[in-house]
């Protein structure tokens, strides 16, 4: 977004807020699709920012949704439910029951546990409907199952009501390693190519979650076209010959969402200059930031020359940790100024311990050419949350 529209928002809008470039979000969509050969889907983790998935329902293939939550913001949105994929480790039948007698076979669910699929398989009975259901596949943590209870399910399925579609696999965000990546994709190779030589069943959906990453610090080397093409490589070098689908948030959404906070008072305390913004670090969320030290891209209207000075940044909460960033480098700043971090279009809005010291929740802008801005959502005090409520 240039320089002017963000002037006009911060003119228009109070602070703190974020804004979403759709005409980014786009961009980005377009950027993977160029690496990656046609026939590979899209899959969007919502979690890492629901308020654009109107905005992707016609650039991605589908959604990944993990819990009750987010599938009523599908619901509101009226996001077409043949692309849901409902998956979450914490699954109760009563949502699985109410999604299926609404929307029939159309929701593909992940099973992450034996009883996930006991559950699925009996919902599926009861409401005489074909559930779809990709297996998922544990990295060795809580989430998914192992191999060997895969297999066993696969082995046992002779419930008329479950279509294994596939497997899912998800382990990790923020990946930096090809080889890593190159290691699961050959991982999850095999074991397709097993499940079909042992047991005879064709795995015709894979769905990987490559948790490639976004740089986020001038100190840190940009690998994010390094690792999507050798993303797209590995996916080429491939035996499996199902439909694969790469489910990702921050990929997607990280490049496109500024969050726009106010320097609101500025002083010296010990000889450390501090300002004080109208955000705060539960509003902004940088994976890898450790202890405020590393420095994300901040962008000031105001070119003002001369000496920099560097300012240790923080917010308006209650606490010593509420640091943004330590001793960054402006030149003059001042109250009022406002500071554009950027890069926070992914888990930004989500992640944040938005409920502390109830703050106002930021208003959520979307932008683009073509609409301009709109108010996604308000301000949304969250004193009500914070307060006894019977
Ligand atoms: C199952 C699953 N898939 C996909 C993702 C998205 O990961 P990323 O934002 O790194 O692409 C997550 C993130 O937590 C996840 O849990």
């Amino acid at each position: 977004m240039s320089e002017t529209k963000f002037e006009y928002a911060i003119h228009e809008y109070a602070t703190p807020f974020y804004i979403f470039d759709t005409d980014i979000l786009a961009m980005q969509i377009r950027k993977i699709r160029g690496v990656l050969r046609p026939e590979v889907e899209l899959c969007y983790a919502m979690k890492a920012n629901p308020f654009v998935i109107k905005e992707l329902e016609d650039l991605v293939d589908s959604f990944e949704v993990c819990s009750p939550g987010e599938f009523s913001i599908c619901e509101r949105a009226g996001v077409t439910m043949g692309k849901v994929v409902m998956s979450g480790v914490h699954k109760k039948p009563e949502d699985v029951e109410y999604a299926i007698k609404q929307y029939a076979d159309q929701i593909i669910y992940t099973a992450e546990s034996l009883s996930h699929w006991q559950m699925l398989a009996s919902c599926g009975e009861r409401l005489q409907t074909r559930v779809r259901v990709l297996l998922r596949l544990t990295c060795g943590n809580q989430f998914g199952m192992d191999e060997s209870l895969i297999r066993q399910i696969i082995a046992q399925n002779h419930s008329e009501f479950i279509t294994i579609e596939g497997i899912q696999y998800f382990s990790g965000t923020q990946k930096r390693s090809l080889k890593k990546l190159e290691n699961e994709l050959k991982m999850l190779d095999r074991f397709c190519l097993e499940l079909n030589q042992q047991y005879g069943f064709t795995v015709n959906k894979l769905e990987y979650g490559p948790g490639l990453p976004i740089c986020y610090f001038e100190e840190e080397k940009n690998e994010e076209d390094e690792m999507l093409n050798g993303l797209a490589a590995a996916l080429k070098s491939l035996a499996f010959g199902g439909r694969i689908a790469l489910e990702m948030g921050r990929f997607i959404a990280a490049p496109c969402g500024s969050y726009v906070t106010r320097v609101v008072d500025m002083k010296t305390n010990k000889g450390e200059p501090y300002c004080i913004v109208d955000g705060g670090i539960h509003q902004l969320n940088y994976y890898g930031q450790m202890l405020a030290m590393k420095k994300p891209p901040i962008l000031m209207l105001n070119h003002r020359d001369g000496e920099t000075k560097e300012w240790t940044v923080c917010g308006s909460l209650c606490t010593a940790s509420d640091v943004l960033v330590k001793q960054y480098p402006f030149y003059d700043l001042q109250t009022g100024d406002p500071l554009i971090f950027q890069r926070t279009g992914a888990y930004s809005v989500t992640e944040g311990m938005s409920l502390f010291l109830s703050r106002d929740l930021p208003q959520v802008l979307l932008y683009s050419a073509k609409e301009h801005f709109r108010i996604a959502r308000p301000g949304f005090p969250t004193d009500a949350f914070n307060y006894f409520q019977s």
